[in-house]
């Protein structure tokens, strides 16, 4: 894991969105993975600032999921596809037919989780994956639990995501207690990635990757300390305890 800290949310999101531009200028067809959340935020506006100047082209980009909802059809604002389509996709030039994101509402759920992971080794597999992480290390929606499981499977969320997460409907019934996630090996498998954090809340979690060297599957992030080409992308508040 290399370590890269910025002073602002701003120039972490910069740096992030100039990762994203290289890595597509080396290969215009890339297998991204976009994530949800908040961090990612800043990032997007400036990718789609950089696509609308000409400096980053999406016509051959491959985007796919990290994870969904169970649930939530993608007309849903909550669901991933739709905030994807929100903040990104909706807004670049990327094609239809590139992206290829989880629907979690058709048919068994066990059967979509085969197919997406084998789509993807069809595909090549991952060349960038971008993803935030949750307060308690989870990655992707991979929950602290008393196992890690490696392909994309059905994952129970645990109470205090539902609660981070709560904050987004109008209220914590309506947060569904189950999603589709991506696997941890699918995450350490990809040819780059990329972890973004900004603010204190997500200093401790940091913190522990750090100092502890084990790798536990309650602390999914822990499973970082294994990936190859993988950067922390973090501002001055989320880097507190490290700095
Ligand atoms: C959700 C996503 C994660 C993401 C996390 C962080 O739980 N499934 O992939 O890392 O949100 O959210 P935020 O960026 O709002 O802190």
């Amino acid at each position: 894991m290399k370590f890269v800290i910025k002073d602002t949310y701003e120039e972490m999101s910069r740096d992030a969105c100039r990762i994203v531009i290289e890595v597509i200028k080396n290969k215009p067809n890339a297998l991204i993975c976009f994530p949800t959340g908040s961090t990612p935020i800043r990032m997007y506006e400036l990718l789609v600032e950089a696509n609308k100047k000409g400096e980053v082209d999406f016509s051959q980009v491959r985007v796919r999921s990290v994870d969904e909802y169970v649930g939530l059809p993608a007309s849903h604002n909550q669901s991933y596809a739709y905030f994807l389509n929100h903040h990104l996709l909706g807004k670049v030039n990327v094609k239809p037919e590139n992206v290829i994101l989880l629907e979690t509402c058709s048919k068994d759920l066990n059967d979509i989780c085969l197919e997406y992971q084998k789509q993807i080794e069809n595909d090549g597999g991952i060349d960038l994956y971008i993803d935030g992480v949750g307060e308690n290390g989870h990655l992707g929606f991979n929950e602290p639990a008393n196992e890690m499981i490696l392909d994309y499977h059905v994952q129970g969320l645990a109470e205090e995501t539902r609660q981070v997460n709560a904050r987004f409907f109008n209220s914590i019934d309506e947060v569904p207690t189950t999603a589709i996630s991506i696997g941890v090996n699918n995450i350490l498998a990809a040819r780059k990635s990329l972890f973004l954090a900004n603010g204190e809340k997500k200093a401790e979690a940091w913190r522990r990757f750090k100092e502890d060297r084990n790798i536990t599957s309650w602390f999914p992030l822990s499973f970082l300390h294994l990936a190859k080409n993988c950067y922390a992308l973090l501002d001055k508040q989320a880097a507190k305890y490290i700095l």
